[in-house]
């Protein structure tokens, strides 16, 4: 069985993942661990993985606050984070 593969965007650079991967390993994947800054402009990143923390907060197609880790790839998604 062959694994199907999606492109996407990370900011702005291209990224091909497996089909099914969430948002939050993609951007892992891509070498970032900063998702996002704290009011005190500390690096934040996903912390449970299972959409309690709101840690991994990026953007996606221009939506603000979107949790990666439960946000699966989709072909052609514009990611931001602010790491
Ligand atoms: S890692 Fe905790 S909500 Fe995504």
């Amino acid at each position: 069985m062959s694994e199907e593969r999606i492109q996407l965007k990370i900011n702005g650079l291209p990224v091909e993942v497996a089909q099914g991967t969430s948002v939050a390993a993609a951007i892992l994947n891509s070498g970032r661990t900063s998702f996002r800054q704290s009011v005190d402009e500390e690096s934040r990143g996903p912390v449970c993985g299972m959409g309690i923390c709101f840690e991994c907060r990026v953007s996606v197609n221009g939506h603000p606050h979107i949790r990666a880790c439960m946000t699966t790839c989709e072909a052609g998604m514009e990611v931001i984070t602010f790491g």
